[in-house]
């Protein structure tokens, strides 16, 4: 089979296209012939040696979605449609970037769908890390207000529609002035350019601060991001677009306003449900949910869709298809 083989840690080039053989079935996995995957930025950080304990060569890929071609167990038919999720795919086993991939099928999610295998592509990751997010970390309700720190990037675009549709008023941030009608667009109330700090900007819109804050920049922003919320307010850190994954300083007692709450999600399989997967693809189907798909690559390009996100070039999800 084709795979996109990343034989060391390094830049986009050393992500190679190989003739590999076909992974070997074993009980209590699933092989799974791949038609589409989304791109992940944590698939950067693996690929430049930033993941403990990935091995090189490795066929990345934290999740893909397809066609089951052949489950031991008899839990699913070969034909299923099925989503494959994180659980080491990707970093601690070969993973999507492959014609084929073999996964434990506690990380198989089924599904059934008539959209086009570049949008199913863009889903299972994206709406697990978003819904988780909004719904178990942050625990949003109609009314609230959101700010979402990093929105022009595919989690925060999604967030905000998710948020929108819950009835949240959603303030978006984009360092590209550009960028903002996009996001105006694509739902959010206000957009603030992030110059480093926002919560000036914030307070005069909100004057007492927002409910709850999406992180998805990271550690860079996190301080400016705790001053914008309200009393009770919270925020929690979802990403690291900022690339530092620690504070040289943090004071607890004056960096989190008092009674604010600080939370962090990392999201896993275990995270998601198949019911909230299908009823998702469902409204997308139905269009009360417009993926924001910015590129579609194939198998081929891999390498050129890595250098394309590291460039922050995309408006959107990135999705290769196979
Ligand atoms: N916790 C979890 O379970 C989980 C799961 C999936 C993803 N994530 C994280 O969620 C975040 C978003 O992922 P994604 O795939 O949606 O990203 P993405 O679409 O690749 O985001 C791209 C955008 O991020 C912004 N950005 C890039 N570098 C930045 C920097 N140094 N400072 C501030 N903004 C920067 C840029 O927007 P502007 O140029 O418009 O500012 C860029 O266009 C990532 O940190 C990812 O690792 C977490």
């Amino acid at each position: 089979m084709k795979a996109a083989v990343t034989i060391q840690a390094g830049n986009a080039d050393v992500i190679v296209i190989k003739e590999v053989p076909e992974p070997s079935l074993k009980q209590g996995w699933v092989l799974i012939a791949v038609k589409a995957f989304g791109l992940n930025r944590s698939e950067l950080f693996t690929r430049r040696g930033d993941s403990q304990g990935v091995i090189f060569p490795r066929i990345q890929g934290i999740e893909c979605v397809g066609l089951v071609e052949n489950d031991p167990s008899g839990t699913f038919k070969k034909g299923q449609q099925v989503a494959a999720i994180m659980g080491g795919m990707g970093r601690f086993f070969d993973g999507g970037y492959a014609e084929y991939t073999l996964v434990p099928l506690e990380i198989v999610f089924p599904f059934n769908s008539n959209l086009a295998w570049d949008i199913l592509g863009a889903i299972p990751e994206m709406f697990q890390t978003v819904s988780g997010s909004l719904n178990q970390a942050l625990g949003i309700e109609a009314k609230e207000t959101l700010l979402i720190r990093g929105g022009s990037s595919s989690i925060g675009m999604l967030a905000c529609q998710l948020a929108k549709a819950k009835g949240l008023t959603v303030i978006s941030t984009s360092r590209n002035p550009e960028k903002e009608k996009i996001l105006l667009a694509n739902g959010a109330d206000y957009v603030i350019i992030d110059k480093g700090s926002v919560s000036e900007e914030l307070k005069e819109i909100y004057p007492d601060g927002v409910n709850k804050v999406l992180e998805l920049v990271g550690t860079k922003t996190l301080k400016d991001s705790l001053k914008c919320i309200c009393l009770k307010g919270t925020v929690c850190m979802t990403g690291i677009l900022g690339n530092e994954w620690s504070m040289s300083e943090f004071t607890p007692m004056g960096d989190i306003p008092s009674l604010g709450r600080l939370t962090v999600y990392m999201g896993e399989s275990k995270n998601l449900s198949k019911e909230l997967l299908q009823e998702f693809i469902e409204q997308v189907e139905q269009g009360s949910i417009q993926l924001n798909i910015d590129q579609v690559y194939k198998l081929s390009q891999v390498s050129e869709a890595h250098q394309y996100m590291e460039e922050n070039k995309a408006k959107g999800k990135i999705v290769v298809v196979v």
